[in-house]
């Protein structure tokens, strides 16, 4: 007897993950300037100024609206709405004009009932709101934790979007933000994420207190180098750290919710620190600074070549921390032709830092990724590093 049933065809992603996401993605990201107060108008300056500043030419790609976008209510077939005040022509209409800037367009939604400011979300509508993303021209999904999970673990949650997303037909770049609560970077990958993040919030402050809100800058790097993950990360799944905070200060964001007292904006050293940790660590670069107002020394920091090329190079490795003494850390990430090493120091006062160089050759080339200056080296590295501040260095074997 024949059956006929017709076993459902597994899907199959447009382009294998490998090549969608062959180095960390990069863009902006409306919520670490905007919050929740974004809009339309905020997208678009911001797509336009992409291109303005050279972001784009420099590689950032996305521009992604995170929380906030929906209306209160879903449509009555479930459907996500679009806030009809703040986005009152649509997301279709957003993403074509991100799209004719040579950009690509991102949005957010939760595997919860709920957004993590209480707009409605995916869980159990997941395919319709795949659909919904490809038919507007949706090209990354950032899906967050929040609402209520009706019983349902995380990589369930997870999956079943995973699977969503690789049944449309349209490349979707799925960004899973678990907040590292269930080591997502075990799993990420099996679900079809192509990123995991890995930490709480980063917030624009050097360190933030246990009773303040989210992880400062150095709290995340304490908190990537003592996790085991670099075998999971990799051309096709990247460790995500969080979004950038470069540029950030005491009224960007979500800052601008915190008492008075407790705002510390990112001082210039703080800002190059982040940045250098950021490509050292491999992470997805997603700008999160009002781009509108953005000076120019922060966007040197944005589009500093060597420190980009660090963060993109193919090989794909995720920098570990190899030394931490007191004030010092040293930072090692391998690269295609050599290996980048950081040189952070965590100190209030001017410190020389010296490493070994991570070659095993007699004679080295180097890189000074702030300077640009290049030699021809041997012997140890050595740096003076200003406080809170941290030197990179391109090294290469003769
Ligand atoms: C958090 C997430 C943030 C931001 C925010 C929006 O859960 O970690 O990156 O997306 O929700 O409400």
């Amino acid at each position: 007897m024949t059956s006929t049933f017709a076993p459902p065809t597994p899907p199959v992603r447009m382009t294998d993950a490998t090549d969608l996401v062959a180095t960390p993605p990069m863009g902006w990201n409306s919520w670490n300037a905007y919050s929740c107060a974004v809009t339309a108008a905020d997208v678009r300056d911001a797509a336009d100024a992409m291109v303005e500043t050279g972001l784009r030419d420099a590689g950032y790609e996305y521009v992604v609206v995170d929380d906030c976008w929906m209306a209160e209510e879903p449509g009555p077939d479930g459907r996500l709405r679009a806030d009809p005040e703040t986005f009152p022509e649509g997301m279709a209409a957003l993403a074509d004009y991100v799209h004719d800037r040579g950009l690509r367009f991102g949005l957010y939604s939760s595997a919860g009932s709920h957004t993590c400011q209480g707009y409605p979300a995916s869980l159990g509508r997941e395919r319709l709101h795949a659909e919904q993303f490809a038919d507007w021209g949706v090209d990354f999904l950032k899906y967050d934790n929040c609402g209520d999970h009706r019983g349902r673990g995380p990589r369930d949650r997870y999956a079943t979007m995973g699977e969503a997303l690789a049944a449309v037909d349209r490349d979707i770049v799925y960004s899973i933000c678990e907040w590292g609560q269930s080591d997502p970077w075990v799993w990420g990958r099996e679900v079809g994420g192509h990123c995991f993040r890995v930490t709480d919030d980063a917030v624009a402050k050097w360190r933030a207190e246990d009773e303040e809100f989210g992880l400062g800058i150095a709290d995340i790097a304490d908190r990537m180098a003592t996790l085991d993950i670099t075998s999971a990360h990799g051309p096709g799944g990247w460790a995500d750290p969080d979004m950038l905070q470069v540029g950030n200060g005491p009224d960007s964001g979500q800052s601008q919710h915190e008492p008075t007292d407790v705002r510390r904006p990112l001082t210039a050293a703080e800002n190059r620190s982040h940045f250098a940790l950021w490509c050292l660590l491999g992470a997805p670069l997603m700008v999160g600074t009002d781009l509108r107002s953005v000076d120019d020394d922060v966007l040197a920091i944005l589009t500093n070549e060597h420190l980009l090329a660090i963060d993109q190079d193919p090989l794909g490795a995720q920098g570990t921390r190899v030394r931490c003494d007191g004030d010092v850390s040293v930072w090692q990430k391998p690269l295609t032709d050599g290996v980048a090493v950081g040189l952070c120091n965590r100190g209030e006062a001017p410190t020389e830092i010296r490493a070994r160089p991570p070659v095993d050759a007699d004679g080295y080339h180097t890189l000074d990724c702030w300077s640009g200056e290049e030699r021809a080296s041997s012997g140890e590295l050595c740096a003076t590093v200003s406080p809170r501040d941290t030197a990179v260095v391109r090294v290469t074997p003769h």
